[in-house]
């Protein structure tokens, strides 16, 4: 099977060449809250796509807490979770910030998805961070905590655009629609950058 790899990663990109197969990107948030910014901010990234490129958002709601002693007989949330990330040529996170770091609920599901060891999907797959937070700093915190996670996992993170967006109460409005121009620029620069990251690495 491995040494189809290649074959099988110059077949997907004349496809794509051709237009003929879309790019498929997963995404999801690491907030369960329904007026979550940085759920908002996923659905605006479905507006903003290149072409040629899908965005299916995962709910991490209902995956349970981690326990070693179950990673054998997998829940069945973490088991689709886990075959959507297997089926994504990209994955988006989009992370708000809680105490500094990333929010349990979006750790314990990378966790959950990364086990049994040697059953890693996010393996290979590139990867691109957005944030967002009420205060300062947008949750930048939590994107370098989670760009170190991503060395375990194996995974090629998107370095620029960085998207974090500050006071994020200022850039949505009533109906959690991201308002914000420039906020709206960088994410679709990102997305670019993500859809052309992932084109080159089928290339290798
Ligand atoms: C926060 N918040 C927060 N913000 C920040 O910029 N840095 C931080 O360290 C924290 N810490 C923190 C801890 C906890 C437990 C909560 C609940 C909140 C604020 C947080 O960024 C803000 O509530 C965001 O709006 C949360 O993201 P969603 O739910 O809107 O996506």
């Amino acid at each position: 099977m491995l040494s189809d790899q290649p074959k099988a990663n110059k077949l997907v990109l004349l496809l794509s060449n051709l237009g003929m197969d879309k790019l498929r990107i997963l995404g999801f948030a690491g907030s369960l809250r329904v007026g979550s910014y940085n759920r908002a901010l996923l659905r605006a990234a479905t507006e903003l796509l290149p072409d040629g490129t899908t965005l299916e958002i995962f709910d991490l709601n209902g995956i349970p807490p981690f326990n070693q002693d179950l990673e054998m007989n997998m829940f069945a949330k973490v088991k689709e979770f886990k075959s959507k990330i297997r089926e994504a040529d990209a994955i988006l996170i989009a992370t708000p910030e809680y105490n500094y770091s990333v929010p349990g609920v979006l750790k314990n599901a990378i966790d959950s998805a990364s086990r049994p060891y040697g059953d890693n999907p996010f393996n290979d797959k590139p990867v691109a961070i957005i944030s967002a937070s009420v205060g300062m700093l947008g949750g930048a915190r939590a994107q370098y905590h989670l760009r170190q996670t991503f060395i375990f996992l194996n995974m090629y993170p998107i370095n620029t655009p960085e998207v974090i967006v500050t006071f994020a109460q200022n850039k949505f409005d009533a109906n959690g629609k991201l308002t914000d121009e420039d906020t709206r620029r960088f994410l679709k620069q990102l997305l670019e950058k993500l859809a052309s990251w992932t084109k080159r690495l089928r290339q290798q």
